[in-house]
C-alpha cells in the first residue's frame, strides 16, 4: 500500500519543481522584456560568444558603422541570446566623452590578448600603471622634439626621388608606410634603418614581416580573449620572442652610447632613465611602435588620394606652398598655415583613421544618453560591457558640420567650430593620442613638399573602399600618378 503513495509524492514533487521552473523562466523573460523596453535599439548578433558577425561586417567595410548607426540611432547595442547588451556603440558626443574620458571605462581587458606581444604599457593597463607609462612616453613628444625635421626631410626627398624614378602610377600608401617605418626606427628605437651592420639581430624588413605576423596573432587573441588557448602557440611565441630581441638590441645599444644619452631625442633615450627595467622599457617602445604604425602614413595617403580627384584644391595648396617658400618649413608656420591646416582637419573629419575605439566598463556605470523610451535618459551599463565609439557618425553630424557634411570641403573650417566632444580624430581625455601634434605637423610637412614639387596628382581609379584593421585604409592601396611641371611642358 505504501508504493502508490510514494509515487504520488514523487509525481507531485516533479509537478511543483516543474511549475516553479516554468514560472522562473517566464519571470526572467518578462523582466528582460521590460528592461529591454528602456534599452537602446539593438543590432542582433547571431554569433553569441564573440559577436563575430558584427565584428566581421564592420571591419570588412567600416562604412557599415555609419549604416548601422543611421538605421539604429546614435546609441545602439549589440545583443545576442545570452546577453541583451554585450556591446554598446555610440556616436553621441556626451556618451563618447563619458567613455573616452571617464574613469569607469578601461583598457586592461586587452592585456589578455595583447599581453604576450606587448606586455604592460599605455594600451593595456589602467589606473596608476597607465599614468606611469604615459609619463614615461610623453617627453619624446615634447614640442622641442618636434621642431627637428632633419630625418623627415631626408625621408621625403628619398620618397620624391622614388616617385620621379617610377614616373608611372605609384602606390603612395605603400611608399609612405615604408618611409614612416624608417622614421619610427629613428624616432622610437634610435636606429638608422639603413645601417644593417650595427649588430642588430636581423634587418628592419625582417622585423616588419615579423611585426605584421605578430599583429595578426595579437588581433586574433584580442578577439578571442579568454578562449585564445585554442590558437596555435608555438609560432606566435617565436615571433614575439624575436621581436622582443630586436627591441632589446636597441635598448642595449642605447645603454652603451653615452654621447647619444646626452643629446639624442629618440624615445629609447628619453625612456631609459625612467624605466623600471629593460623589459619595462621594451614594453613602452612596443606600444609606441604600435600606436605610431600606419597612422600618419594613412592620413597623408588619404589627403593625397582625396586631392587627386580635386585638382583645384591641389593647385590652391601648391600656390600657397610656393608663395611661402622655404620659410614655411618650421613647426609654427606649418601648424598655423590656414590653407594646409584646413585640408588636414577636413581629411581627419571626412575619413576617420582610427578603427572604433573599444573600452570596457570596469564597474557598473551610467552613460548620459541612450536610456528610456526616447533614448534621452541616462542608460545603466553593467560592468563588463564593451563600449565602441563611432567617430564616423560623430564627424558627419549635419548639426555641427552643415548639411553638406558628407562632402570634402576644407573651407568649412573657416566658419565651423565643433565642440571638444564633436571632433575627436585623436580620441579624448587622458587617453588621447600623445602623437597628435607630431602627426599633424609631419603631414603638413610631407604634403607641402609633395605639392611644391608636383604640379598635379591624378587619380587612377577614383575608388576608395575602406577596410578595417589597425587603421582604416583603402583595401587595395592608394594608386595615383604625380606630374611634375617639367614633364608637363
Ligand atoms: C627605408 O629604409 C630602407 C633601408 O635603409 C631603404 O632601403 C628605403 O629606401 C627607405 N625608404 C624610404 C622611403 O626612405
Ligand atoms: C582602393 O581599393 C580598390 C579595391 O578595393 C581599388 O580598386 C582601388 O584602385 C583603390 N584605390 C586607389 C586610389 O588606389
Amino acid at each position: 500500500m505504501r508504493l502508490p503513495l510514494m509515487e504520488l509524492n514523487a509525481q507531485s514533487a516533479y509537478i511543483v519543481v516543474g511549475t516553479l521552473l516554468t514560472c522562473h523562466v517566464i519571470y526572467r523573460f518578462v523582466v528582460r522584456r521590460l528592461q529591454a523596453r528602456t534599452l537602446p535599439p539593438k543590432y542582433w548578433s547571431w554569433e553569441f560568444i564573440k559577436n563575430f558577425d558584427y565584428l566581421f561586417y564592420t571591419n570588412i567595410n567600416p562604412r557599415n558603422w555609419v549604416k548601422f548607426q543611421t538605421n539604429l540611432g546614435p546609441t545602439y547595442r549589440v545583443s545576442n541570446i545570452f546577453n541583451p547588451m554585450s556591446s554598446i556603440c555610440t556616436g553621441d558626443p556626451e556618451n563618447v566623452h563619458a567613455m573616452l574620458a571617464g574613469r569607469d571605462w578601461g583598457n586592461q581587458f586587452r592585456l589578455n590578448g595583447m599581453g604576450q606581444m606587448f606586455e604592460k604599457g599605455l594600451l593595456t593597463v589602467d589606473g596608476d600603471e597607465w599614468m606611469r607609462s604615459r609619463k614615461m612616453v610623453r617627453p619624446a613628444f615634447q614640442r622641442n622634439n618636434l621642431d627637428d625635421f632633419e630625418v623627415l626631410s631626408q625621408m621625403t626627398e628619398k620618397m620624391i626621388a622614388q616617385i620621379e624614378k617610377e614616373k608611372q602610377v605609384v602606390d603612395v600608401g605603400a611608399l609612405l608606410t615604408d618611409a614612416f617605418l624608417n622614421t619610427s626606427m629613428h624616432f622610437i628605437l634610435g636606429l638608422d634603418p639603413g645601417k644593417e651592420d650595427d649588430g642588430r639581430p636581423f634587418s628592419v624588413s625582417e622585423f616588419m614581416k615579423l611585426w605584421h605576423e605578430g599583429i595578426m596573432g595579437t588581433g586574433l587573441r584580442l578577439i578571442l580573449e579568454h578562449q585564445h588557448w585554442m590558437l596555435p602557440k608555438k609560432r606566435f611565441a617565436i615571433v614575439c620572442q624575436k621581436l622582443h630581441s630586436f627591441i632589446d638590441f636597441a635598448i642595449a645599444k642605447a645603454r652603451q652610447n653615452k654621447d647619444a644619452q646626452k643629446s639624442s631625442k629618440s624615445m629609447v633615450y628619453t625612456i631609459l632613465p625612467h624605466a623600471a627595467s629593460s623589459a619595462d622599457a621594451r614594453a613602452q617602445l612596443m606600444h609606441t611602435l604600435f600606436a605610431n604604425q600606419d597612422t600618419t602614413s594613412t592620413l597623408i595617403s588619404n589627403v593625397v588620394q582625396i586631392l587627386s580627384t580635386r585638382p583645384a584644391i591641389w593647385t590652391q595648396l601648391r600656390t600657397e606652398v610656393l608663395e611661402q617658400g622655404s620659410h614655411l618649413f618650421t613647426f609654427d608656420n606649418l601648424r598655423n598655415n590656414k590653407v594646409i591646416q584646413n585640408i588636414i582637419l577636413e581629411a581627419l573629419r571626412h575619413r576617420v583613421i582610427a578603427t572604433p575605439i573599444g573600452r570596457r566598463a570596469i564597474r557598473h556605470t551610467i552613460l548620459p544618453k541612450g536610456g528610456g523610451i526616447d533614448g534621452q535618459s541616462p542608460l545603466h551599463i553593467p560592468a563588463g560591457t564593451t563600449g565602441l565609439v563611432n567617430l564616423w557618425s560623430l564627424h558627419s553630424d549635419p548639426k555641427v558640420y552643415g548639411a553638406d557634411a558628407d562632402e570634402f570641403k576644407p573651407e568649412r573650417w573657416n566658419h565651423i567650430k565643433p565642440g571638444t566632444n564633436e571632433f575627436l580624430p585623436f580620441g579624448a581625455g587622458g587617453r588621447a593620442c600623445l602623437g597628435q601634434e607630431k602627426a599633424v605637423v609631419e603631414t603638413a610637412f610631407v604634403l607641402s613638399k609633395l605639392s611644391g614639387r608636383f604640379e598635379s596628382v591624378q587619380d587612377m581609379t577614383g575608388e576608395w573602399k575602406p577596410m578595417g584593421g589597425m587603421t582604416i585604409k583603402n583595401s587595395s592601396g592608394y594608386k595615383v600618378a604625380f606630374k611634375s611641371s617639367v614633364e608637363m611642358d
